[in-house]
């Protein structure tokens, strides 16, 4: 039996109430908080800064995974570190050297993720893949919760996978966008080993239970 793991995402909980979101997820079934960060130029909306991670970090108690979807993110690598992000990932669409982008997130002290947006091949992380602690595989447009999931990414998750297990690498395969009780199954049995949710769990009638049910019927 694989044992997915599964990061809800922030960005679809309410604001008014954001500590007793974070606490609905501290108690749940999942296994990281995902955080959007999103800078209004890499994609065309803004999510929230760094007072608003504040306090995300200060109640969480699950590691955080954070997205960012911004330029230049090589900017922001320490300030992330210094807030407690566990998992920092970079758009590779946002980086011209990826590489070192990498090395930095790692010499910082955290895992290093890489996302690609739907149009992006997976096969141009095969160069990288040995440095990738986990590629985040965006199934919907970056920008917005809620979206429609993108069907070829279940072809996009088999070629990762494969890619992975021909380099031998312990890369997690993370799916970003448009989960849910109808695709989470059939994208672990492609090989996904991280399911982000957003609106699949903040908009059910007991989030809780959305997430201890989306853990079993992945797995
Ligand atoms: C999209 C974000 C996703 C989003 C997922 O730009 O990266 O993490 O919050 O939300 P849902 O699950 O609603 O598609
Ligand atoms: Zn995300």
């Amino acid at each position: 039996m694989s044992s997915v793991k599964i990061a809800p995402s922030l960005l679809a909980a309410d604001f008014g109430n954001l500590q007793r979101d974070v606490e609905m997820v501290n108690d749940s079934a999942a296994d990281w908080h995902h955080l959007d960060i999103m800078d209004g130029v890499f994609v065309p909306n803004i999510s929230y800064g760094m007072p608003v991670i504040k306090t995300i970090a200060t109640h969480a108690t699950k590691p955080l995974d954070v997205h960012l979807m911004i330029v230049d993110p090589d900017r922001y690598i320490q300030a992330f570190a210094d807030l407690g992000a566990n998992i920092l990932s970079v758009h590779y669409e946002a980086c011209t050297h990826l590489h070192r982008t990498l090395q930095a997130i790692k010499e910082a002290g955290m895992k290093a993720g890489v996302a690609i947006n739907p149009h992006t091949p997976v096969t141009v992380l095969e160069d990288t893949l040995k440095d990738i602690d986990l590629v985040c595989m965006m199934s919907v447009n970056p920008g917005f919760g809620g979206q429609s999931f993108i069907q070829n990414t279940f072809k996009k998750v088999r070629q990762l996978k494969e890619m992975i297990e021909a380099q031998n690498t312990d890369t997690l395969i993370e799916i970003d966008g448009g989960v849910n009780d109808q695709n989470a199954g059939h994208l672990v049995e492609a090989g996904a080993d991280v399911l982000v949710a957003g609106s699949f769990v903040f908009r059910s009638e007991d989030p809780k239970t959305t997430i201890a049910s989306l853990a079993s019927t992945a797995s």
